[in-house]
């Protein structure tokens, strides 16, 4: 099915906020439309930046822009990536981390290498990195940084959850510096969190949020719970903040499923309010929604 859309404007939408909406029957159709825009941004720019989201709504979009690739003829070599968020505490090979799902599901699939020269550059690819448990963990750069920081700290291999912190807010800072150096990210792909929340940020956030160290919830840490079996879920990520994400050129917001339905009722009806995180996307004016039927609040549409 193709999209409907862009749909009409609901009333209730006021200022800049002018998202436009695109509906499809499945969520293969979903990602092959979001991959389509993807790939025309890069056939129009070699040097796109693209603000990439883990979690199970984007999969069928890094499904066709490997499909897309492998077909010949799309050029990755100079696109930039920066991730959204990472769990703070896993190990980048753990299978759980986010490092872990965006190799798995799309990087490995798009290198590149002397034999795939078209292939995306290591170098270009920036995940937040959480992993500061252990002194060796710390880049030498680090290491030096937090001896002086704490002075009177031993040489224990483990990092005290006071030093671990530090590490993460200083790399969320550097995080957030390198997204100004690279960018602006021309299209930022985000989900929606049952709670509202955008990448980690959740119920609460201001608005105007940086990259930083984020306590999960309750509800976030139950959500995805589902993914780390027996393990305990971590308690702490590293995440864009909300206003980090609205400097993107362009946002792409993807919702599949019912249980997506009531947020979206809210986001897109309900007032602007730090209480539901995804309500921020109003002050940005190019928000392009694609949905599948089931997210759908808005039936009429149909
Ligand atoms: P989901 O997660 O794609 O797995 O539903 C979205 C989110 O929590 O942001």
């Amino acid at each position: 099915m193709s999209p409907i859309g862009p749909a009409t404007v609901p009333s209730s939408y006021s200022g800049e906020f002018k998202p436009h909406f695109h509906v499809f029957d499945s969520r293969e159709t979903l990602g092959q439309a979001c991959a389509n825009c993807i790939i025309e941004e890069i056939q129009k720019n070699k040097q796109v930046v693209l603000g990439l989201a883990t979690g199970s709504t984007p999969l069928p979009v890094y499904k066709a822009l490997v499909k897309a690739f492998n077909r010949g003829g799309l050029d990755l070599s100079e696109v930039t990536t920066f991730n959204l968020d990472e769990y703070v505490g896993l190990d980048p090979r753990d299978k759980q981390s986010y490092h872990y799902y965006m190799k798995e599901k799309l990087f490995k699939n798009l290198m590149w290498s002397e034999d795939n020269p078209l292939g995306i550059k290591t170098e270009n690819i920036h995940i937040p990195n959480g992993q500061a448990t252990k002194f060796q963990h710390l880049s030498f750069e680090e290491q030096n940084a937090l001896k002086k920081q704490f002075p009177l700290r031993g040489d224990e291999s483990t990092l005290s959850s006071l030093e671990s912190n530090w590490i993460i807010c200083r790399r969320a800072e550097a995080y957030d510096r390198l997204i100004n150096q690279c960018g602006p990210i021309d299209i930022q792909i985000l989900g929606i969190g049952e709670n509202g929340h955008l990448a980690f940020c959740e119920p609460g956030s201001s608005h105007e949020g940086r990259t930083s160290l984020v306590e999960l919830t309750a509800n976030t840490r139950a959500v995805n719970g589902r993914f780390f079996h027996d393990r305990n879920v971590p308690t702490q990520a590293i995440s864009m903040g909300i206003g980090t994400i609205l400097q993107a050129r362009k946002i792409y917001l993807l919702a599949t499923g019912e249980r997506k339905q009531e947020i979206l009722k809210k986001t897109l009806y309900g007032k602007v309010c730090e209480e539901i995180p995804a309500t921020a996307l109003k002050k940005h004016s190019e928000v392009i929604f694609f949905l599948d039927i089931e997210a759908n609040p808005d039936k009429r549409k149909l």
